[in-house]
């Protein structure tokens, strides 16, 4: 009879801890936990920004050679020995390694982003491959942490689309490049529906022109000669 009570007991004391933490779990459910909002759109031009991208294999997958020519965009860019690049949002460094050999000893590399785990990517590659001339620098939504007046090229390949603060970015690039440096932006483009990409992923001329322009660059010249994207070169505008 004593048993029988006994574990009547436990068993009330089992459903009732367990409806409190069912009733605890609901309201940590429903008034904690935050999502990541979605994507902005663009103030001037209302165009959708993208999310953010983390998948490592995308970004180092086998076909991308084909489909972006990476050697053959940065001849075309104009990279040279001895220039000091950043390439923004660099993610697992795939045009980082390609630069820094490029611009070699006497030049220098800032890779930025603003995940870690691709900056550790990129350190780890950059020590495997010795390539010294390489800094990681990492950024925030809305500031590349880049050193003021040091940049020759600010390149960013891939990036602008998913750049959720796009107007503090570019201001933030401004701050960084010298008097007469170039920004670079690679995108795949948006005029050709044949090209298969998310259309979030791809940018307009149109679109980049009057985006970047408000920000204090000036539109220097459009690169042809990409298999899928453009390469729209703006120089930052002085006094004024
Ligand atoms: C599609 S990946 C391209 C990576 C690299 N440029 C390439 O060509 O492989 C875009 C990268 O931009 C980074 N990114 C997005 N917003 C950023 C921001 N505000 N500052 C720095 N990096 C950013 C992401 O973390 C991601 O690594």
């Amino acid at each position: 009879m004593k048993d029988g009570a006994a574990a009547g007991g436990r068993r009330l004391r089992f459903v009732v801890v367990a409806c409190l933490l069912g009733l605890a779990s609901f309201y940590v459910g429903t008034h904690v936990v935050t999502t990541r909002p979605a994507p902005p759109r663009h103030p001037l031009t209302g165009r959708q920004i993208a999310g953010i991208a983390t998948d490592t294999n995308w970004l180092e997958r086998v076909t991308r050679e084909q489909e972006e020519a990476p050697e053959q965009a940065l001849q075309l860019i104009g990279v040279q020995p001895g220039m000091v690049v950043a390439d923004v949002g660099a993610g697992t460094g795939y045009m980082t390694t390609r630069l820094a050999r490029l611009v070699g000893p006497t030049g220098k590399v800032y890779a930025n982003d603003l995940q870690p785990g691709m900056l550790r990517i990129i350190q780890d590659k950059a020590g495997t491959e010795h390539l010294s001339n390489v800094q990681i620098v990492q950024g925030t939504e809305t500031d590349t942490r880049l050193p003021d007046n040091a940049i020759d090229l600010a390149l960013l390949v891939d990036v602008y689309h998913e750049l959720w603060h796009p107007q503090n970015m570019l201001q933030s690039i401004r701050r960084s490049l010298k008097p007469n440096g170039e920004l670079v932006l690679v995108e795949y483009r948006k005029e050709d529906p044949s090209i298969p990409i998310a259309d979030t992923h791809r940018m307009s001329v149109a679109d980049v022109r009057t985006e970047v322009e408000a920000e204090g660059f000036t539109f220097d010249r459009l690169v042809p000669g990409l298999p899928r994207q453009h390469i729209i070169v703006f120089r930052k505008r002085t006094g004024g």
